[in-house]
């Protein structure tokens, strides 16, 4: 759990967060040359403002966040808009490394960071940088 996005603040934050404008994205599926062959990371993806409309561009997305309330809305999200290809991940930046292991030989065309970098642990070194 990461302090301050769980309860009420997650609540709130998926019914008045206001969405990307649809013109964010198609320059992210421009600039990325994002297919639907493509998987997109969306690390601090929150309650899927970023990964619930992408997912229609693409192969597939992982929504990856600490914060179980927020996974837990952005999946109800999914499910209202009928999303299928998109993976709820628990985990915060630190686990990125782990992530990438489970990919094998897949890597993600893109990750996506909105809102979020500033909660990260940018000081941290992984594990499999050392
Ligand atoms: C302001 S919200 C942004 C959510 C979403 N990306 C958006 O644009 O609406 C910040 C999110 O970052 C997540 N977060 C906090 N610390 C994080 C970390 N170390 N790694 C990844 N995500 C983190 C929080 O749980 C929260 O969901």
């Amino acid at each position: 759990m990461t302090v301050g996005f769980s309860g009420d603040v997650a609540e709130y934050y998926a019914k008045f967060r206001r969405g990307y404008p649809p013109q964010a994205l198609d320059a992210l599926q421009t600039a990325f040359a994002l297919t639907t062959d493509d998987i997109v990371l969306d690390l601090g993806c929150g309650t899927g403002q970023l990964a619930v409309p992408l997912a229609s561009r693409v192969g597939s997305v992982i929504g990856m966040d600490p914060e179980p309330d927020m996974l837990r809305l952005a999946r109800d999200t999914a499910a209202r808009h009928d999303v299928r290809n998109a993976t709820w991940v628990l985990g915060a930046d630190t686990d990125v490394p782990a992530l990438g292991e489970l990919m094998g030989q897949r890597s993600p065309a893109m990750a996506v960071i909105g809102q979020a970098l500033h909660w990260m642990h940018h000081g941290e070194q992984c594990p499999s940088a050392s």
